[in-house]
């Protein structure tokens, strides 16, 4: 289990002690409009997301983890690195390649706290994971999600089937990456 610790927030992989800040996050219909159709989480399917990634983080090493503002340690988001899977199926397709996914509470959108913690994800798949390239996916007309993309040096390839959705497709490989946070060394950084 990797604790990130990037200038603004603290990772930590999903526990328990998560359900509430992470339900209150889930549970507001604009958070959840590109995800649920805008439909809020339930406490209870909270409950059992965070038993299926702590079993995630135990068989594979990675997963989501819950973003802690270091200055409030208010539970400010979610990021994952997780395998992509090519239905719509609760099971981890571990073929796939890794994607990189971000969600943040509604208070804490438009200050960068996304591509923040992306940045410490994505140095963690290529350092400590040994990724050769990472994905990123969303729904075609989620733009603040594809702008993070663009904001991360990914680049575009176009609408692919994913989770059994057509979702737009960002890219980036390990030199791609290198070369972004070489431009940007203190913009987020794992420790
Ligand atoms: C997707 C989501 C996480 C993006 O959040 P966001 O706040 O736009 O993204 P960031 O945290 O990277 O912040 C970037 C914004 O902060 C601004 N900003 C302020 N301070 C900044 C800083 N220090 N560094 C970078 N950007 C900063 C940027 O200008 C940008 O605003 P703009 O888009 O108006 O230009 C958010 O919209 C969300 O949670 N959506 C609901 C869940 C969801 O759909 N998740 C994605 C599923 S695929």
């Amino acid at each position: 289990m990797t604790l990130l610790t990037t200038n603004r927030l603290r990772l930590e992989p999903f526990t328990e002690g998560h359900l509430a800040g992470l339900n209150e996050m889930n549970s507001d219909p604009e958070v959840m409009r590109y995800l649920s159709g805008g439909r809020p989480e339930t406490l209870e399917e909270t409950r059992v997301l965070i038993e299926r990634v702590m079993k995630r983080w135990a068989e594979v090493g990675y997963s989501w983890w819950a973003l802690i503002e270091l200055e409030t340690e208010e539970l400010v988001g979610a990021g994952a690195v997780q395998n992509l899977r090519r239905e719509a199926t609760l099971v981890p397709d571990l073929a796939c390649p890794l994607e990189m996914g971000w969600r943040l509470r509604r208070d804490r959108w438009g200050q960068g706290l996304a591509v923040e913690a992306a940045r410490a994800m994505g140095d963690f798949a290529f350092k400590d994971l040994n990724a050769q390239e990472l994905l990123a996916v969303c729904d075609p007309a989620n733009t603040a999600s594809a702008n993070v993309m663009k904001r991360l040096g990914m680049q575009e390839v176009g609408i692919e089937r994913w989770y059994g959705k057509d979702l737009l497709t960002h890219r980036i490989e390990a030199d791609g990456w290198t070369a972004m946070r070489q431009r940007r060394p203190n913009e987020g950084h794992a420790l």
